[in-house]
């Protein structure tokens, strides 16, 4: 998401680690001489130090990157490297089964949404049905544009409008599969993917949907509202970001900017939970609170508390009722990525992007299987921890209990339903906006994205530390750790993977090997290890500023082993390039293609709406539209080879 909300500051604590840490940091920058080429300096200095400690993944073989890297663009098309497709599966607005056609001026109603794709598509994951050619494409859709999703934009505002907006909220699930392409192009196979209409899989959960919630805080006091008495059951998910999926087979959404929906009276009380999470009195701009009380904050002040959560969906059960996983902590989650340990137990991984924010593990008390055959689920029972990450490449997880002794007085569910709070309180090292996270699984080593943080080092802010190690941070870094034995453990080693920015301008102090970019957001490790980096440079920042020169928002693959990164496709103008998951043979890529066209402002003029982009329907189309494209290499192998 381009919201500048995203770039809010709500962590006004003061952690003492966080000063240790900054200290350390200060005495080994002085040893070396100070500013920011200095800062990338020493970086470069601990990666490589580091580097020996947390072996590269992968083992040596065949070069991962076999593609030609492309220059950087700024037209208002997809462009991919030679010898690859990238073709439109679904966007904004198509049906998802049988239902009704999108409207180009964006006169579907409320009904008409709610049974099509939803608006602006990020995180999305491909259930096999039958391996590689056939499956469910689960996507989230994180916000909408009131200026695109109706004609008259936000004028006459109406419960139509309302219910249109959660309509287009929430998750699309759709069935696809490959076919034959129409014709045989030097007696290979070309690959072509279909959306399956109409599909018994076809679903759309939105902002209305019925939910329970699940987990250690359900039914807890501050979790009833006047519509659910029982603090149980809340109705949609909203502003899903990235995802995950577990080895049993359900789909994770989670819930970022969830504060944006929502109004409070004036500016909540400092150091209240309502100010920790960002609400205020004008949120994001949506108008929900004006016809549906249930966002206005006065009126129901338990119901923010019901979001902020991790969803458990079922693709495969369509009847299905998702789940709000508390156990998973409250924060703007990023997305949730789950390894299996040692044993079956399994580990979550989550980012809280806004700046000074946290990146969590949760580890399962039972191996997965045996917590289902007892009829538990392992999202239920488990411990939440923080990142803390010391300047020595060491880094701990501390534990969010409630016998953690820096947690006195705390009960499991204020931990939960205040996590961030929480978190203050145990020391974790406050990270520049942590976004995804994934693994190499043969490696024990994990990755994360920090997208950026112009407010590290700026006033009275926090400034470096050694994770987090420029001020300010406009471009962002690549972040990773390891364990010896298993991802249970309580401590690992740390590395930067690399900082971004432009690796020939020595002012960024960029340690990029390759293809410059800077706002790492999306990431992916496919199974053969290729790194998947797919970056979010805020509408409002593209193409200016510290980012002159570095074109649309794109997508780079990288060799881990070499640390090799280059550029694999660029998106149209003012989109944000989210969301990426392969066919596990790697011969179909999905990836996502979120609010084209997207003004500096954050909402279009309705009068206007193709003013900064008409991706993909072009000059017969109405307006742009977010999209999940379908990639395909033209000789059949795999993606990036
Ligand atoms: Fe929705 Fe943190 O990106
Ligand atoms: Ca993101
Ligand atoms: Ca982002």
């Amino acid at each position: 998401m381009s919201s500048n909300d995203d770039e809010s500051i709500s962590n006004l604590s003061n952690n003492v680690t966080f000063q240790e840490v900054v200290a350390a940091r200060v005495s080994r920058r002085s040893f070396l001489g100070g500013g920011l080429a200095a800062a990338g300096a020493i970086s470069l200095s601990g990666v490589s130090t580091l580097l020996k400690a947390v072996p590269v993944s992968c083992s040596p073989g065949r070069p991962l990157l076999g593609f030609r890297g492309i220059p950087v663009s700024s037209a208002d098309a997809v462009v991919v490297p030679e010898g690859y497709t990238a073709k439109v599966l679904i966007a904004w607005g198509d049906p998802v089964s049988d239902g009704p056609p999108f409207l180009p001026d964006a006169s579907n109603t409320a009904a008409e949404q709610a049974l099509q794709w939803g608006m602006h598509n990020d995180g999305v994951v491909y259930f096999p049905i039958q391996g590689s050619q056939r499956g469910l494409l689960v996507q989230n859709n994180e916000y909408t544009d009131d200026g695109l999703l109706f004609p008259d934009g936000t004028a006459n505002w109406s419960a139509e409008k309302t219910a249109k907006t959660l309509a287009a909220h929430g998750v699309s699930i759709i069935e696809i599969k490959e076919e034959l392409a129409p014709k045989e192009q030097k007696g290979r196979r070309l690959r072509d993917w279909q959306v399956v209409r109409p599909s018994p899989y076809a679903r759309r959960i939105t902002g209305a949907t019925p939910i329970t919630i699940g987990g250690p805080a359900a039914g807890d006091p501050r979790l009833v509202t006047s519509a659910d008495p029982t603090g149980r059951t809340v109705l949609g998910t909203l502003n899903n970001c990235a995802m995950g999926y577990t080895p049993w087979g359900t789909y994770l959404a989670c819930e970022e900017n969830f504060n944006g929906y929502f109004r409070t009276n004036g500016a909540p009380a400092p150091g209240s939970i309502e100010a920790r999470y960002g609400l205020n009195a004008t949120g994001a701009g949506f108008l929900l609170h004006t016809t549906d009380s249930r966002f206005s904050v006065a009126s129901e002040p338990n119901e923010p508390n019901r979001f902020g959560w991790v969803v458990e969906i079922d693709p495969f059960q369509p009847n299905s009722s998702p789940v709000k996983r508390t156990a998973l902590g409250r924060m703007k989650h990023e997305g949730a990525w789950v390894q299996e340990a040692k044993f079956g137990k399994i580990v979550v991984y989550m980012g809280d992007d806004e700046v000074f924010e946290y990146i969590y593990r949760y580890v399962s008390n039972l191996p997965w299987r045996e917590a289902v055959k007892k009829g538990i689920s392992p999202l239920d029972d488990g411990i939440l921890y923080a990142a803390k990450f010391n300047p020595d490449g060491t880094g701990e997880w501390l534990p969010l209990t409630p016998d953690n002794p820096a947690l006195a007085g705390w009960t499991l569910n204020d931990i939960l339903i205040n996590t961030r709070g929480a978190t203050d309180l145990a020391g974790a090292t406050k990270m520049d906006r942590p976004e995804w996270i994934d693994t190499f699984p043969n490696d024990l080593t994990a990755i994360a994205t920090l997208t950026n943080n112009t407010r590290r080092g700026t006033g009275t802010n926090p400034g470096v530390d050694a994770a987090n190690p420029r001020s300010p941070n406009p471009y962002g870094q690549v972040i990773r750790w390891r364990y010896d034995h298993d991802w249970t453990e309580p401590d690992f080693e740390w590395d930067i993977f690399a900082l971004c920015g432009d690796p020939d301008v020595a002012a960024h102090g960029s340690t990029i090997n390759g293809d410059k970019f800077g706002s790492p957001d999306g990431l992916y490790v496919a199974p053969s290890g290729r790194l998947w980096i797919q970056t979010d440079v805020s509408a409002n920042t593209i193409n200016s500023g510290a980012y002159v020169g570095f074109g649309n928002n794109q997508m780079l693959c990288a060799d881990p082993r070499t640390g090799e990164i280059r550029r694999f496709l660029v998106g149209p103008n003012a989109c944000e390039v989210t969301g990426v998951f392969t066919t596990s043979d790697e011969r179909t890529m999905f990836v996502g293609i979120q609010h084209p066209g997207e003004p500096p402002a954050g909402v279009n003029d309705p009068a206007n709406p193709k003013q900064f982009s008409s991706w993909p329907d072009g000059p017969s189309g109405g307006r742009p539209r977010s999209a999940c494209l379908v990639i395909t290499k033209d000789d059949g192998g795999p993606i990036g080879s």
